[in-house]
């Protein structure tokens, strides 16, 4: 029987301050209503100061643990996808391995940006799969709010901070109703290295850098290659459209996720949507929505979940799971 990776518990974290459009917009010339119009968020959370990416993502690591009713000693990875580690090095992942009092395993950094937990997933799916790993903690955490140009208002009110987790366990038998991780897909496509970066870095430059984008470029490639994957990804298990019970897309922009909707020609009631009131948490927005879905009781067992995402690179992928 071949090994497939279970999940057994979610997690997420959001720091406690809640900033509004209209907080921003008494600082930056901007309003509600063209953020609202054009992204459809309400509100983002911001991290504290010396509220780190670490700190984040370990209240997520807990949260995931404690509904899988089970204990950090059973973890032997920890696969982190950030943008915005705590330090260049080392990775901000084991400082999360740390924090947990793991002393054994193994725990390392994923970098896709927006695309970061899908990324993170295939890679701890395929471990488990080789037989690599056991029982993995997958998380996505960023604070994008520190890496933002607050003069750039066409890129600083489109981001939040934010963390999630997913713990996943192997399994030597597939189950007979076919629960578990069915595939991932990951693509990338360096040509638009330039069209969503960060112009700072160890390598590059002498600080750490602001987040560029060239907006319209970055929409019309994510809801193309969105719409693509989701494709993909159901033809390679051979099902439908019609099969999926939820979406649950990286959560960027209102208006990416309805283009890509129409495009597949899915019901926007199938469809998980938090963008309003989290904003784009990169690499923590898709386990974020997960999670919200989960806890409130959208996503039931037997349930056949789609997960996408697109982000800075351009990166992209996808990653189905029966629940
Ligand atoms: N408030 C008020 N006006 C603004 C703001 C703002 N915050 N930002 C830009 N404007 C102005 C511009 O200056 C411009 O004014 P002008 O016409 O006088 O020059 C006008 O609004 C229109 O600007 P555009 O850039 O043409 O606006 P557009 O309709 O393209 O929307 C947006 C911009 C929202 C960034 C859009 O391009 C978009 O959604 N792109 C996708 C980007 C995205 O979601 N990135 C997330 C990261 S990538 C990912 O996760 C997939």
């Amino acid at each position: 029987m071949a090994r497939r990776s279970l999940v057994l518990g979610s997690g997420s974290y959001l720091p406690e301050r809640i900033v509004g459009n209209d907080e921003l917009a008494k600082k930056i010339d901007t309003s509600d209503e063209w953020i609202r119009s054009r992204s459809g968020i309400r509100q983002r959370h911001v991290a504290a100061k010396g509220e780190l990416t670490s700190d984040l993502a370990l209240a997520a690591a807990r949260a995931a643990l404690d509904h899988a009713g089970t204990t950090a000693a059973e973890v032997d990875l920890i696969v982190l996808a950030t943008t915005t580690p705590d330090e260049t090095f080392p990775a901000t992942a084991v400082r999360v391995q740390y924090e947990l009092g793991m002393k054994r395993g193994a725990a390392f950094d994923v970098q896709a940006v927006c695309s970061g937990f899908i990324y993170a997933l295939s890679v701890a799916d395929n471990m488990i799969k080789g037989g690599q790993a056991e029982t993995i903690l997958v998380i996505g955490a960023d604070t994008m709010t520190r890496i933002l140009d607050w003069q750039d208002r066409s890129t600083c009110v489109l981001f939040g901070d934010g963390a999630g987790a997913l713990l996943i366990r192997a399994t030597e038998n597939e189950s007979p109703d076919g629960r578990g991780i069915l595939s991932t897909h990951l693509h990338s496509d360096g040509r638009y290295h330039d069209c969503l970066y960060v112009d700072g870095g160890p390598s590059s430059g002498e600080n750490v850098g602001r987040l560029r984008m060239r907006g319209k470029e970055v929409f019309r490639h994510a809801v193309a290659n969105l719409a693509d994957v989701v494709m993909e990804t159901m033809e390679a298990n051979g099902l439908g459209i019609a099969d999926l019970d939820w979406l649950v897309p990286h959560q960027a922009n209102k208006r990416i996720l309805d283009g890509t909707a129409r495009k597949l020609k899915l019901p926007p009631e199938k469809i998980v949507v938090t963008v309003d009131d989290h904003a784009n948490t990169s690499a923590a927005s898709v386990p974020l929505a997960l999670d919200q879905a989960l806890r409130d009781g959208r996503i039931r067992p037997g349930h056949l979940v789609l997960m996408e995402a697109m982000g800075g690179g351009f990166t992209w992928g996808s990653a189905l799971v029966r629940w």
